[in-house]
């Protein structure tokens, strides 16, 4: 049976530790000139049904440096469901390819298409997760911090795909993490209660932005309204603006505090210029390290 990585929480609490480890060794490497090739003579399909350039790049880079090609196709041409079944889907590129990567909008979907397939599912983003954006954004801690345990996070806006995937982290290692939303705009329930009952991080829900970056080392934000959800946008922002990542709030937060943001964002909204251009801001090291964790997560699933 091959192996998925669909949620933070295909990989158990060791094996996340031990990927971000590796993800970091990966890095050394690769800018020695001494990545490995263990994907030499395979092909990894990257179907998209969204927009993308952090993923779709760094996929890509990171599937050609480890030796393997990377094949990428839309959903105008596979119309996944439409023209024909998930399942059948699965199984057709089975036959053709090592592994897929997948962004798409329902987690259901994706988790239909691994279910059939007999090659990898990578979960490059859906309405519900962004696994590998959370696997990037906790190495990037540890490269800072040099440890992800105890680090306090507090993530702002709106309660998306990264915010669910911060808890899904924090039901496996323990975090203090902080999510400072409005009413309106929680994380997932189920996802939220999961973690909670876990009991391995504190985890805090706040409305009052203030209270939320107290005491973090990490702020984090994203934009408030999803892909697909852009007809929402002044709907959010109402709910959302006074949770916009500025330089009075994070007067508020630790004073050498790191502040994240997964990338696009949307400048003068939930985050302004003088932050993301400013001293604190670790945005393209996030980036960056995409491209490495993405390799590590999928040399850990191709074992
Ligand atoms: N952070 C992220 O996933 O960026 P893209 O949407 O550009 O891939
Ligand atoms: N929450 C954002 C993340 C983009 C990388 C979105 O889904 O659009």
């Amino acid at each position: 049976m091959s192996r998925d990585f669909l949620a933070v929480t295909d990989f158990t609490d060791q094996e996340l530790i031990q990927t971000l480890h590796f993800a970091i060794d990966l890095k050394k490497l690769t800018k020695a000139g001494e990545c490995p090739r263990p994907f030499e003579g395979k092909s990894f399909g990257l179907i998209f049904h969204k927009p993308s350039l952090r993923t779709r790049m760094s996929f890509e880079v990171g599937i050609n440096q480890l030796g393997g090609k990377a094949l990428f196709i839309t959903d105008a041409e596979i119309q996944l469901g439409v023209r024909e079944a998930i399942s059948d889907v699965a199984r057709v590129l089975s036959r053709y390819l090592a592994g897929i990567v997948i962004r798409t909008y329902h987690q259901k979907h994706v988790e239909e298409l691994a279910q059939w397939a007999d090659i990898p599912v990578v979960n490059a983003l859906t309405d519900l997760l962004h696994p590998c954006q959370i696997m990037g954004d906790l190495m990037t801690i540890m490269e800072y911090r040099g440890s992800v345990e105890g680090a306090a996070v507090s993530y702002l806006g709106d309660g998306n795909n990264v915010a669910n995937s911060f808890l899904n982290a924090a039901s496996l290692i323990p975090l203090k993490l902080t999510i400072a939303c409005s009413e309106s705009t929680m994380p997932n329930a189920d996802i939220l209660h999961r973690a909670q009952e876990a009991g391995v991080s504190e985890i805090r829900i706040t409305h009052d932005p203030f209270d939320g970056v107290e005491g973090a080392e990490f702020v984090y934000g994203d934009v408030w309204a999803s892909m697909g959800q852009k007809d929402k946008a002044s709907e959010k922002a109402a709910l959302l603006k006074n949770f916009q990542i500025n330089d009075k709030l994070l007067k508020h937060a630790k004073s050498n505090v790191k502040v994240m943001h997964c990338l696009p964002a949307e400048r003068g909204k939930e985050i302004t210029d003088e932050v993301m251009d400013g001293p604190h801001s670790i945005v393209f090291d996030q980036a960056e390290n995409r491209l490495h964790v993405q390799k590590a997560i999928l040399m850990k699933i191709m074992e």
